[in-house]
């Protein structure tokens, strides 16, 4: 039997009084792609924030890869990891954000070769070879010397793909890559994440493209006030809904 890849276990966090997650327990197969559906406010990102811990969580845990995230257990006891610790951590885990975090004064390329030489110290001609084979795997190996400002919103969601791809990631996040796109770059962003799980790798993807669910996911995670409604395959959950508000939120969106 294998282990998931990340097992999250009754994480809760609150922001002030408000509950953004309640006791939420999910497990992620290693290959297995997982697209978390839900309306606004329902706490998909913030699920995702705290998986790559730019969010703490107040109580729970969260395990990637058979390692407990963001605490050391020692004599019983749990100690909070330094920043230091934590970097280390998150390093295991891409992300890839609605809007392009693109660095804008760095050309494709350079935006790619960034991480692997300046946070993990590796050989420049042997990073430039890989963000070079990176650019061609997104479509892009045209435009590695072009700024982000030259390229189009599609095309800077495929350069970001691939600068997290750099840092060879064991899970990637997405969190609506392709909401702040026009209409017609959608499609070219999602061909790129459907060749990356085809690919193999593990992702966690909040998306509203239900198609995209419906071809690439192996699971649908539908989300509701901090909680798990319902999951499943996309057949089930976005074909055969069990939940009323499962089936509420379908009917509004569809
Ligand atoms: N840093 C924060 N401080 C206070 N409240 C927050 C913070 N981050 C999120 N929240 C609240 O937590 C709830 C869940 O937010 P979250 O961003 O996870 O929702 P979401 O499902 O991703 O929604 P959307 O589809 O709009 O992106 C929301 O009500 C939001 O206002
Ligand atoms: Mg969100």
């Amino acid at each position: 039997m294998t282990k998931p890849l990340v097992a999250i276990r009754s994480v809760s966090k609150h922001f002030g009084e408000f509950q953004a997650l309640g006791s939420v327990s999910l497990d992620v197969w290693p290959g297995e792609v997982m697209c978390l559906i839900g309306a606004s406010g329902s706490g998909k990102t913030t699920l995702l924030r705290c998986v790559n811990q730019l969010t703490a969580i107040d109580s729970g845990g969260i395990w990637l890869d058979g390692e407990l995230l963001g605490v050391r257990e020692e004599g019983g006891r749990l100690y909070r990891l330094t920043e230091r610790q934590i970097a280390r951590q998150r390093l295991k885990t891409g992300m890839v954000f609605q809007r392009f975090n693109l660095f804008p004064h760095k050309t494709a390329l350079e935006n790619i070769t960034e991480g692997p030489l300046q946070v993990q110290g590796r050989k420049s001609d042997e990073v430039r070879g890989e963000a070079i084979e990176l650019l061609r795997r997104v479509g892009l190996a045209a435009k590695a010397d072009s700024y982000p400002a030259q390229l189009s919103g599609g095309q800077q969601q495929r350069v970001a793909i691939a600068r997290a791809l750099a840092m060879k990631p064991m899970l990637m996040l997405f969190d609506e890559p392709t909401s702040a796109l026009d209409p017609e770059l959608v499609g070219e962003v999602l061909a790129v994440m459907k060749e990356l799980a085809q690919s193999g790798m593990t992702m966690m993807v909040v998306t509203h493209e239900l198609g995209f669910a419906r071809e690439v996911a192996d699971r649908v995670v539908y989300m509701d006030q901090g909680a798990i409604v319902e999951s499943g395959t996309a057949s089930d959950v976005l074909g055969a809904p069990r939940e009323a508000r499962t089936k509420a939120f379908l009917s509004a969106v569809i």
